[in-house]
């Protein structure tokens, strides 16, 4: 596995050739880093689910450069998805529509249904194009991290996760920290109203003011299967407690203003919201490799980007 900074035109054509030769390549997004393999490739499909650790049969999201070819992957698109599709993307939000042809069972999981997100992290956006360039479909990625542990926010933290599992010709597209920090938000469009299936990127206000929501039933992982919605899923090693004392040697995340207790260790001070879900899961993970028992976090209000933060908080408190 090589890993590539500083990525420039051609090495952005070598990954997009990786891709196509059926090997893995992990890239940023701007929510975290995934790990992408041609989707119409199910051998290479099949590496993600090894390399991570993952489950068979779990399904994983296609990323495509343009809502222009979301026809390849989906068919009888509702209205308010494409309208949900023109307003957030390129950006952080998943549809799950009715698949087409072409997304496979090893893709779906089974399912009737597809996962597609257009990105819009500029070196995401042109390995999308140059993959598409040389005859590729869509790149399947799921987070670059090993099944249960949390998202990679940086090529460190794909690296500390995964090195030991990629093989030779594997890539890491190193693009920094990603901007937004937790993962899109997944929008079941399968049914006459859109409903929210993991809150993330983009906030509830954002697309109520463009749709009205299906807030009536409550997630069912029989219906729709998204590991994310497992208990204890995206941990820490550490224990996380939320709303308890921190002692000496727990770590400690909390905004700002908000006072160290004494002999607590500080693992992040974001002074707003869009830093608080920035600096989220290299916090977290700081704390692993500070090999700390017991993070407490002082969680951020219930609305926002709050909202995706906790929903990843409940997660960890099992
Ligand atoms: O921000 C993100 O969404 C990142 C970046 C890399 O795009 N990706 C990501 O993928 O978080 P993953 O696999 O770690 O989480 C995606 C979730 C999973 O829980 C998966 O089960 C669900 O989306 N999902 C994907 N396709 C689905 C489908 N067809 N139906 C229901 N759930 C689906
Ligand atoms: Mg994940």
């Amino acid at each position: 596995m090589e890993i590539i900074v500083n990525c420039k035109h051609e090495d952005v054509m070598r990954a997009a050739k990786s891709l196509r030769d059926g090997h893995l390549v992990a890239f940023p997004t701007e929510t975290v880093y995934g790990l992408g393999a041609d989707a119409t490739n199910k051998e290479a499909v099949r590496r993600i689910y090894s390399v991570k650790g993952r489950p068979l049969g779990h399904p994983v999201i296609v990323h495509i450069s343009s809502i222009n070819v979301v026809n390849r992957w989906a068919e009888e698109i509702p209205e308010y998805a494409r309208n949900l599709a023109a307003k957030f993307w390129p950006g952080p939000m998943t549809l799950i529509l009715k698949r087409s042809e072409l997304a496979k069972d090893f893709i779906t999981g089974g399912q009737n249904f597809v996962g597609l997100r257009v990105p819009s992290n500029p070196l995401s956006i042109a390995l999308l194009k140059e993959f598409e360039l040389i005859g590729g479909l869509g790149i399947a990625a799921p987070s670059a991290n090993r099944f249960g542990a949390i998202s990679p926010t940086s090529a460190e933290a794909v690296m500390d996760e995964l090195s030991k599992h990629l093989s030779s010709n594997d890539l890491i597209l190193d693009d920094g920290i990603c901007t937004i920090g937790i993962e899109s938000t997944i929008i079941d469009c399968t049914q006459a109203l859109p409903r929210i299936l993991r809150p993330g990127g983009v906030k509830e206000e954002e697309i109520s003011q463009l749709t009205e929501l299906d807030q009536s039933r409550k997630i069912s992982i029989s219906e729709i299967k998204a590991p994310g919605q497992l208990l204890s899923h995206y941990s820490p090693k550490a224990k996380v407690s939320i709303g308890e004392l921190a002692g000496a040697g727990d770590g400690f995340l909390a905004f700002q203003g908000i006072p160290t207790p004494p002999g607590a260790i500080r693992l992040a001070s974001p002074s707003s919201i869009t830093e608080y879900a920035k600096e989220f899961y290299q916090a977290l993970r700081s704390g692993d490799s500070l090999k700390l028992t017991r993070i407490v976090v002082v969680p951020p209000e219930d609305n926002g980007l709050g909202v995706a933060i906790r929903n990843r908080l409940e997660k960890m408190l099992f």
